[in-house]
């Protein structure tokens, strides 16, 4: 009898493994890795090959700005309501924003059978959500809107769910339908029915791989500024309703990325998740990943940055309790730095005392300090300028990620002031973070850091 037992067992897990092998090949402690596109990489459907570096350069100042005023938004609304906001709440934490606002995009599946997706990858955001069905008041996109009638995995989630109330903004239909809004900027909402669908990825390794019941958005209301050819949007923040926690133990709570300097544009960078997030080696330096509000961002305690040895200290967390509040959000889809003005007006001081350029004015307005660096040669020394970050982390900055070239024979330090207001929030953008390997261990809360050529990864 027992035998009969353990061999409708095995046969049963046989069969089970049969299905589910893509899944268990990850799950059994491997990871995998998706292509991640910058949007002005010529892989990029959003390249213009009309655009200059200094084009270029202008609209990324825009969006950073605009990215750092919706961070700002969204820790106030955050501090002022711990609980779930009526859907009708006008006062939403939205920026003005240009076109598209994102820098980052990935392809996933979705759906059975399974329907291609190019959509946005933010670390500042949790909601995966893509554009579906009927969607009449919509941004016009140009790949076909994905149809939930013709998927047979495809299930709303009712509204009186753990799930449901996981969403900031949310309200009940008749029809007992978790509907959802979640806001981007001034003119970016997306409104939806929350749902779930089965998910899948290209690995790079060249197999793929399918996730069944990811909670993910059904966007049939959407305004505002976001780009045709993005069909939607792949929250990859830390809080509960994004990919790296939806994805939670079976990627061992882990993602990082690799961004490649930015004058590389045709290479593509990485996003790995579970054992292919580890990062590891001589090297490696790592800082607390701090619990902040929102959950989504992941903030950092930034201690001091030095140029050339001379040290400027940051201040100090933008809330009271200091052992649960950074005072920096590390996010990929910021480009620039941006940090109090008090601090930018010392780290401007000590570069451009170490600097032997002569100095011009930024012809966009943006950047404080700019040299020109038509005479440049072999002698001309950029100073080390170092992010210290709590627990001794020093991430020391290559002048690639330190400046910009914003016109012709025009270099600009990459950072930007958030404002002065003393509840400013402070980022480290994407262009501090190309040529490091960067890991999130959500299981343990940290932050690492590897020096790393991303083009040859
Ligand atoms: C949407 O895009 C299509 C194809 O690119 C175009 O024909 C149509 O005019 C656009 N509609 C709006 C409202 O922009
Ligand atoms: C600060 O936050 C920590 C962790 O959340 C908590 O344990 C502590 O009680 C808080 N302290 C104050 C003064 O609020
Ligand atoms: C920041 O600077 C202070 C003062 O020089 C120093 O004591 C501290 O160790 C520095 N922090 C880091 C993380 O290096």
């Amino acid at each position: 009898m027992a035998h009969s037992f353990y061999s409708f067992a095995i046969s049963l897990f046989i069969f089970l493994v049969a299905i589910h092998l893509p899944i268990l090949a990850w799950c059994s402690g491997s990871g995998f890795s998706v292509e991640l596109i910058h949007r002005d990489s010529p892989k990029s459907p959003l390249y213009d090959p009309d655009s200059t570096p200094s084009s270029r350069i202008r609209a990324a100042i825009e969006r950073s700005r605009s990215h750092s005023i919706y961070f700002r938004n969204a820790i106030h609304k955050a501090r002022r309501s711990s609980s779930a906001l009526p859907m009708d709440d006008a006062n939403n934490f939205y920026s003005e924003i240009t076109q598209s606002n994102f820098e980052y995009l990935m392809s996933f599946y979705l759906g059975t059978p399974a329907k291609k997706v190019l959509a946005i990858a933010d670390t500042g955001s949790d909601l995966i959500w893509v554009q579906c069905v009927p969607c009449k008041e919509c941004y016009n996109q140009s790949a076909p809107l994905f149809d939930p009638q013709s998927s047979s995995t495809y299930k709303t989630i009712p509204c009186n769910t753990i799930s449901c109330s996981l969403l900031p903004q949310r309200s009940c239909h008749s029809s007992s339908q978790c509907d959802y809004k979640y806001g981007y900027g001034d003119k970016s909402i997306v409104k939806g029915y929350l749902s779930t669908e089965t998910i899948g990825f290209d690995s790079t390794g060249g197999h793929s791989i399918q996730i069944p019941t990811i909670l993910f958005g059904c966007t049939h209301h959407s305004k505002g500024t976001f780009d045709k050819n993005d069909a939607g949007l792949v929250g990859l923040g830390g809080g509960k309703l994004s990919l790296i926690r939806q994805l939670g133990s079976t990627i061992g709570n882990k993602f990082s990325y690799c961004l490649p300097s930015s004058t590389e544009a045709s290479t593509t960078s990485k996003l790995n998740f579970g054992s292919n997030a580890v990062v590891s080696g001589s090297n490696v330096i790592t800082t607390p990943l701090i619990s902040g509000s929102p959950n989504t961002f992941y903030f950092l305690h930034l201690e001091n940055i030095s140029v050339a040895g001379k040290i400027v200290s940051i201040g100090k967390p933008m809330q009271t309790n200091e052992s649960a509040q950074g005072n920096i959000i590390i996010d990929s889809g910021t480009t620039l730095t941006i940090i109090d003005d008090n601090s930018l007006q010392s780290v401007e001081s000590s570069v451009k005392s170490s600097i032997s350029l002569p100095h011009v004015n930024d012809p966009n307005g943006a950047f404080n300090l700019c040299f020109d660096v038509s005479g440049i040669g072999a002698s001309t020394q950029f100073p080390e300028i170092t992010f210290q970050f709590f627990g001794g982390a020093s991430v020391v900055l290559q002048p690639h990620n330190a400046f910009v070239e914003v016109g012709q024979d025009i270099l600009c330090l990459a950072m930007i002031s958030n404002g002065a207001t003393a509840d400013s929030i402070n980022i480290f953008g994407n262009i501090a973070q190309q040529n490091f390997h960067i890991g999130y261990d959500l299981a343990n809360m940290q932050l690492t850091f590897a020096p790393t050529n991303c083009a040859t990864q």
